[in-house]
C-alpha cells in the first residue's frame, strides 16, 4: 500500500471508528479507535491491531469476537488478574541474544506463542483460516484449528505446511465425532485438543447479543435460521449442525483416549483437581483455559487459574494457558507461573481481520518482540531460566 492510500485509509478508518455503531459495540473508546493503523508495521502493539479490526470488522462479528458472558466479567478478569503478578528481575546477566525457542512434545518451536482455535475465521477476513495458516508458516508457529472452522482440516493442514493440531467439539454424536478426528489423523495432525469447558452453553453471550441486533445488514444472506447457527462448517460436514454437544464426562475422555492415535489435550481446565483427573484418565497435556471468558461468569483470571494447575500438575505433563495475554510481559508471567506454552486468541484475529495475513504475522511478531525484550529486562536469557523466582504476588 503506498502512502497515499494509507493515509486515507486511515481517515477511511477513522470515520468509522467514530461512528456509533463502532464505538458502541467496539468495547474500546473513541480515543482508542483513532489509534487504528493503514499498515501492519505501524501497529506498535496488539491494542493497535484491535482499534483497527474495530472499524472494518461489521458489528455482529464484532461482537461474536469480543463477547463475553453475561456482563463479561471473566473477560476483564483476565486483564486485571494479571497486576497481581509482579514481576522481580536478576541483574549483571549476558541478555544480548536471548533465545525464545521451546520444544513441545519433542519439536523445537521458535517461540512459545501458538495459536489458539478460534471458530468461523472467515468472519473476520475473506481468507479466514488459510490465512491464519500462511502466517503461522511463514513465522513458523503451532496453529490450532477449530471444529467450526470456515475452513476443512485438510486445506488448512496443505496451506500450513506442517501439522497442525485439531479442537474438538463433539457437535452431532459419537459417529459425527469419530468421522471428525479420522479426517484430522488422515491431514497429519498429532494432537487433538477436546474442549471442555462450554457446558453452559453460549447463550448467555450478551455482548453478542446486543450487536447482532444494532446491526442492520440482511444477515440470512449467509446464515441461515438464527442467524448464528454453523450450517456450511467443513468439520461438521454429515452431522445436525446445530445439534447439542454430547456429555463430556471423565468416561468421555477414556473413550476418546482408546479412540484415537493422536495425542491428547484438554482444553478449559481451571482447578488443580481436574488437571490430577485429566492425567488419571490419560491425557497427554493440559489447556489452562476459560476460554477467553466466554465461557462461563466465573469472574476469575485465567492466570491464577495457572497457578493453582501448575502447583498441581506441573512437571508431570505439558501445560498450556490462554485467555487474556495481550503482552510479552503476560506471555513472561505465565511461564513463570509453570505454563510451558500460551496461546492467543483475539490478538491474532484483530490482525487477521485489520490487514489478512500481514496483520496476523505482525500480530505474532509484536508478542515475541516484546516477550524478548521481557526476558532482557527481567535477566532470563532462555524461556528455562524464566521461574517462580521472577514473580512477586501483590
Ligand atoms: C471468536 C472466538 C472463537 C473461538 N472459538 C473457539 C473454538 O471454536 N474452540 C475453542 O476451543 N476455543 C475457541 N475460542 C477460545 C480460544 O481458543 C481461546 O481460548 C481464547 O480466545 C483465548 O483468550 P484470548 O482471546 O483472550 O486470547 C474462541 C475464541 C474467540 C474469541
Amino acid at each position: 500500500m503506498n502512502p497515499i492510500e494509507s493515509d486515507s485509509r486511515r481517515q477511511f478508518l477513522r470515520f468509522l471508528a467514530a461512528s456509533p455503531l463502532c464505538s458502541a459495540f467496539s468495547g474500546i473508546s473513541l480515543a482508542q479507535a483513532a489509534e487504528a493503523v493503514g499498515i501492519p508495521a505501524d501497529a506498535i502493539d496488539i491494542f493497535d491491531l484491535e482499534a483497527t479490526a474495530a472499524g472494518i470488522i461489521p458489528a455482529s462479528h464484532w461482537g461474536y469476537l469480543a463477547t463475553g458472558v453475561n456482563g463479561d466479567s471473566t473477560l476483564r478478569a483476565n486483564r486485571t488478574a494479571f497486576a497481581k503478578y509482579q514481576l522481580r528481575s536478576r541483574r549483571m546477566l549476558d541478555v544480548r541474544n536471548v533465545d525464545t525457542s521451546v520444544e513441545i512434545l519433542g519439536t523445537k518451536w521458535p517461540t512459545p506463542i501458538v495459536l489458539a482455535p478460534v471458530g468461523s475465521q472467515k468472519a473476520f477476513h475473506a481468507e479466514g483460516e488459510i490465512a491464519t495458516a500462511r502466517a503461522a508458516k511463514a513465522r513458523n508457529h503451532l496453529q490450532l484449528l477449530s471444529t467450526v472452522s470456515s475452513t476443512g482440516v485438510e486445506e488448512v493442514a496443505e496451506a500450513r505446511g506442517d501439522p497442525i493440531w485439531f479442537q474438538l467439539y463433539t457437535t452431532g454424536g459419537w459417529q459425527a465425532v469419530q468421522a471428525r478426528l479420522r479426517r484430522a489423523e488422515a491431514a497429519g495432525c498429532p494432537v487433538v485438543v477436546l474442549t471442555v469447558d462450554m457446558a453452559g452453553g453460549t447463550d448467555a453471550r450478551h455482548t453478542l447479543e446486543r450487536a447482532i441486533r444494532a446491526d442492520s445488514r440482511d444477515c440470512s444472506v449467509c446464515h441461515e435460521g438464527d442467524g448464528i447457527a454453523n450450517q456450511g462448517k467443513p468439520m461438521l460436514e454429515g452431522s445436525d449442525y446445530n445439534a447439542a454437544q454430547m456429555q463430556l464426562t471423565w468416561e468421555f475422555l477414556d473413550r476418546l483416549k482408546q479412540d484415537t492415535t493422536m495425542k491428547v489435550f484438554v482444553k478449559g481446565i481451571v482447578r488443580g483437581d481436574d488437571a490430577e483427573k485429566c492425567l488419571e484418565h490419560g491425557a497427554d497435556g493440559i489447556i489452562v483455559s476459560n476460554h477467553g471468558g466466554r465461557a462461563d461468569d466465573s469472574g476469575r483470571g485465567a492466570i491464577e487459574s495457572l497457578e493453582e494447575v501448575a502447583a498441581a500438575v506441573g512437571g508431570r505433563t505439558t501445560i498450556f494457558m490462554d485467555s487474556g495475554i495481550r503482552r510479552g510481559v503476560d506471555i513472561f508471567k505465565a511461564l513463570a507461573l509453570g505454563a510451558d506454552a500460551i496461546m492467543v486468541g483475539r490478538p491474532y484475529i484483530w490482525g487477521l481481520g485489520a490487514f489478512g495475513q500481514p496483520g496476523v504475522e505482525r500480530a505474532l511478531e509484536i508478542l515475541t518482540q516484546e516477550l524478548k525484550i521481557a526476558m532482557q529486562s527481567f535477566g532470563s536469557p532462555a524461556i528455562a531460566d524464566i521461574g517462580p523466582d521472577n514473580i512477586v504476588v501483590g
